[in-house]
């Protein structure tokens, strides 16, 4: 008998990167590929990149260096380069590198076995006419009772900043009887909680039997499926927030209250600039209408600091806005430029200045996801184990509200949603105990 071949993946980037590279390993699966965690005994080794960043894009190439030590002392080893770098920068990846085989763009990588096969240096960023979907192979539930589930790919709102429109290209929504059935097949596989995900995925406008749904719609008809016990979806752009959507955080028990609403700043000026078509007024008035359908809601948002242009008195406006909302997490970055976005042309903010707005910002909503934390201690919350703790007899998972949870547990087993009683919080979770 042979030995199966081995495959290497890594995944940078967002969460829609990790179900791609799940996808990809399944691919390669039906070809005879068995995933490792051990990249010196890989026979292939697949980077799926971001290129989100400039220090995000320059981890690949750090990456592929020490690679190819590990290729010359195994000469049948074939390194892919999947993602967003390969759909950015295609051949010059293979000119820049030598150690490189495939280079294969996210609309096209469910023709990966077959340049797998085929051999030889190649790259395909096609935007393939051809709904990859439905060429692979079917679903597997690789993560417990957690899943993540592409509703939505591609963005067609061009932020100034941005590089995801270019390297996942226009918005397009996956027909609604195909989600059902991946949803179905992994809740048949014990999975009980489904993520679903998009670069915009509330601006999903997919296929349904009667017409065009929206992602209201596809929740609910979700929630529908017996054995899946949560449902939660991201990216979410302020705009498309619609009024049926916002209900149905009120409305749907599977609905977990916690909201990722990315705002970037609290500036109007600096919104414009980066061509956020909201203001900071209209997203304050849109978290008043979420919270009033959900009041216990969490939410969390992305920043830029030290955007083109941005003075001190705009940098304040954002943390005027911070303390306004209250988020329950935050997640900060200095603006890199990125070549060929509209603000790449634009002068910089001086380093230094970028890199103080970043640190005040971080203390403040550091203090502020501590709070939302601490206020959960004495309260019954809802925790669904998804592995076991490092101490003996503690199970580990997410609450509704998507803190971690340390739960002594010694009967509890994965997949399990309990009711327990948080007893204390620390810096990244809560601990708790079953009622
Ligand atoms: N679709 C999501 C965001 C995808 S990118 C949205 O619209 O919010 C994830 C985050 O990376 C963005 O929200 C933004 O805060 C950050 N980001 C994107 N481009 C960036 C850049 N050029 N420099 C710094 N941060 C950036
Ligand atoms: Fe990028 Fe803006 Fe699209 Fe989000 S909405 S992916 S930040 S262009
Ligand atoms: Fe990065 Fe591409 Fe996601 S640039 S953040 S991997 S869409």
């Amino acid at each position: 008998m042979i030995d199966a071949k081995k495959l290497f993946v890594k995944t940078y980037g967002c969460q829609m990167n990790v179900y791609d590279s799940e996808r990809m390993a399944e691919a390669l699966g039906a070809k005879g590929y068995v995933t490792t965690e051990t990249v010196e005994e890989a026979d292939m080794v697949l980077l799926n990149t971001c290129h989100i960043r400039e220090k995000a894009s320059e981890k690949l190439y750090s990456d592929l260096g020490r690679l190819r030590a590990l290729k010359a002392a195994r000469p049948g080893m074939k390194v892919g380069v999947a993602g967003c770098v390969a759909q950015a920068e295609g051949e010059e990846i293979l000119r820049r590198s030598p150690v490189v085989d495939l280079v294969v763009g996210p609309q096209a990588y469910h023709r990966l076995p077959a340049m797998v096969e085929a051999g030889g240096r190649v790259v395909d960023t096609d935007f393939p006419v051809e709904d990859k979907f439905t060429l692979l192979p079917e679903r597997k539930a690789l993560r417990g009772p957690t899943a993540f589930l592409t509703v939505q790919e591609g963005c067609d709102k061009f932020c100034a900043f941005c590089v995801v429109p270019y390297t996942r290209g226009a918005e397009v929504s996956r027909p609604v009887a195909r989600l059902l059935d991946e949803a179905r097949a992994l809740v048949a596989q014990g999975v009980r909680e489904i993520t679903l995900l998009g670069q915009n995925v509330n601006g999903y406008h997919g296929q349904g039997p009667d017409g065009t749904w929206g992602l209201a719609r596809l929740l609910r008809e979700m929630a529908g499926i017996e054995g899946l016990a949560r449902l939660r979806y991201t990216t979410s752009h302020p705009n498309d927030m619609d009024d049926e959507l916002i209900a149905a955080h009120g409305e749907l028990p599977q609905l977990m209250p916690y909201l990722h609403l990315p705002v970037q700043s609290g500036s109007d000026r600096i919104l414009k600039a980066m061509n956020r078509k909201h203001t900071a007024e209209s997203y304050l008035r849109l978290v008043e209408r979420i919270r009033a359908a959900r009041p216990d809601i969490l939410l969390s948002s992305d920043f830029i600091v030290g955007f083109p242009g941005e003075t001190d008195a705009d940098f304040q406006a954002t943390m005027e806005l911070i303390r306004a909302v209250g988020y329950g997490a935050a997640f900060s970055f200095r603006y890199s430029a990125r070549p060929g976005t509209p603000a790449a042309e634009k002068p910089a903010v001086p380093a230094g200045i970028a890199d103080a707005r970043l640190q005040e910002l971080q203390a403040l909503v550091t203090a502020q996801q501590r709070a939302a934390q601490e206020a959960m201690v004495g309260r019954e919350v809802s925790v669904l184990y998804e592995k076991p703790g490092r101490k003996e007899g503690q199970m580990v998972g997410k609450s509704d509200h998507l803190h971690a949870v340390h739960v002594q547990d010694p009967a509890g087993r994965i997949g399990q949603l309990v009711r327990v009683r948080v007893t204390a919080s620390s810096t990244n979770s809560l601990a708790a105990e079953p009622l």
